[in-house]
């Protein structure tokens, strides 16, 4: 790609942008970020690769989520660990949903974990307006730890480029974690997992919940009686890491040209010529979000230059015509499951806009993952003005999703969610029953509302059984 370099994209207009006025320190930050090794390797990314290719063709399915702006504070064992073993969970449920042939239950787990730097402008109200009002004072809006502080005075909210290079290392932190974790048996299927169902009030759910979690453990069980679980697959799920891609000056930093392990071959004297490809090393998978995916803008021209797998939003204001140039742009040799289109309209809109872009996108030849994010198209407030989503539209959203793309012949291979793995309570609706009056309890969310533990593993059941319903039909 003879015109395209990590830092192509500073050529086209931006949305989104941040405006630094320390010039020597965004200087230093990047030269400093430049310098350090990358986040995670090729090796891994192609791995990644490959099986988002399966996804595509109906053969696995991704679960992604995380939140919506990951603090620095959230790099803590408890946290980690918490988002770790529910994302497990959940994947274990949706797996024996799709398939619950014990044989393939372990091998088919793919978790796309959400980790930092998803600096974040989806404060809804604050997107016509970048300042903000706060106590009369007009002042920039917290826009992510990575880019300014939460603290509501002028300096701490000035774009600090410093907060670039510790969000490195935050993500290095978890990662390292996580890693740390996985090799030790953090995701082992053997360990007993803590199911509680006890907040489920309605006693009818509560009987097929425990069903479900009765029939998951049994496959478990089968599959140690039968001794298949003594590969790494069972012991470790597959576990990688993605943000959205916003911050292009990070991203572009960490974007490597590196070779394909592969190309390393020499055969006899003969020296195979190195394919050579920029990787973006900051996660393993990168996403645009549905705000800044414009054709000829910067986001788009720098996800077309890097080898990973990477995810496009897809909202209501895409034209099904622009979504397949789009993917011409991002995508020209049509690799299958290189792009993930994450659709998210809305539960009252799903319908109107999912069925054109499947038909564009299946008669123009490409093969792209779908996913449905269920969350940012069902943001709404209530009459106090608390920022909030109702689990029953993000549940009428996904079973549209799965609806529409069974009648469609195409695979919803996926979901990407907002969620943590505490006990907040920013969501409404749920077995536990939350209302508006109860979401000032544990509202912690500095960004987008999220499901909270519970509530995400309950999703997890209900999408399990619509597909286990589609099969039995
Ligand atoms: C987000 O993921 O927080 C976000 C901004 O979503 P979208 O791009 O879909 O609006
Ligand atoms: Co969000």
């Amino acid at each position: 790609m003879a015109d395209w370099n990590p830092s192509s994209w500073t050529t086209k207009p931006i949305k989104q942008d941040v405006v630094y006025e320390d010039i020597k320190g965004v200087k230093d930050a990047l030269e400093k970020l430049q310098k350090l090794p990358p986040l995670v390797t090729t090796q891994e990314i192609n791995n990644l690769k490959t099986s988002l290719k399966n996804v595509a063709l109906g053969k696995a399915f991704v679960l992604q989520g995380g939140d919506c702006a990951e603090l620095f504070d959230y790099c803590n064992q408890e946290m980690i660990e918490a988002k770790v073993k529910l994302l497990l969970q959940m994947s274990l449920v949706l797996i024996w949903g799709i398939d619950d042939s014990a044989k393939t239950l372990s091998s088919k787990i793919l978790i796309l974990a959400q980790e930092q730097t998803n600096p974040s402008f989806v404060l809804l109200e604050l997107l016509a307006n970048l300042l903000k009002m706060v106590n009369g004072v007009e002042m920039p809006s917290f826009r992510g730890d990575n880019i300014n502080g939460f603290d509501a005075n002028v300096a701490s909210r000035q774009p600090d480029p410093s907060r670039l290079v510790s969000a490195y290392f935050h993500s290095a932190a978890t990662l390292n974690y996580l890693r740390a974790s996985l090799s030790s048996g953090l995701a082992d299927l053997h360990s007993p997992l803590d199911w509680g169902l006890g907040h489920v009030i309605t006693p009818s759910i509560k009987e097929q919940y425990s069903k479900t979690v009765s029939a998951v453990k049994d496959a478990l069980r089968f599959m140690r009686t039968v001794g298949i679980d003594k590969d790494r697959g069972v012991e470790t799920a597959d576990i990688f890491t993605s943000h959205e891609g916003l911050s292009l000056e990070y991203e572009q930093t960490l974007t490597r040209l590196l070779r394909n392990p592969t190309d390393r071959k020499h055969t006899g004297t003969t020296t195979h010529q190195p394919t050579s490809n920029f990787y973006a090393t900051s996660a393993h998978f990168l996403w645009i979000g549905d705000r800044t995916r414009q054709l000829d803008g910067a986001h788009v021209e720098f996800f077309r230059g890097i080898a990973n797998p990477i995810g496009i939003k897809i909202g209501p204001s895409m034209a099904a015509d622009d979504l397949v140039q789009l993917l011409d742009v991002v995508n020209p040799t049509r690799e299958i499951g290189k792009v993930t289109l994450i659709s998210r309209y809305g539960a009252d809109k799903i319908s109107k806009f999912l069925p054109g872009h499947i038909a564009a996108v299946q008669a123009s030849g490409h093969v792209p993952v779908w996913q449905c994010d269920p969350m940012h198209g069902n943001t709404q407030s209530t009459p106090s003005g608390v920022k909030t989503r109702h689990f029953t539209d993000i549940l009428a959203e996904l079973r549209q999703a799965l609806e529409i793309h069974r009648a469609s012949g195409s695979f919803l291979g996926g979901m990407h969610l907002e969620l943590t793995g505490e006990a907040v309570t920013e969501c409404v609706g749920g077995a536990a029953g939350l209302t508006e009056d109860g979401l000032s309890e544990r509202y912690t969310t500095f960004c987008d509302p999220r499901l909270n533990e519970k509530q995400a593993l309950e999703l997890a059941f209900l999408v399990a059984g619509f597909y286990r319903e589609e099969e039995e039909d």
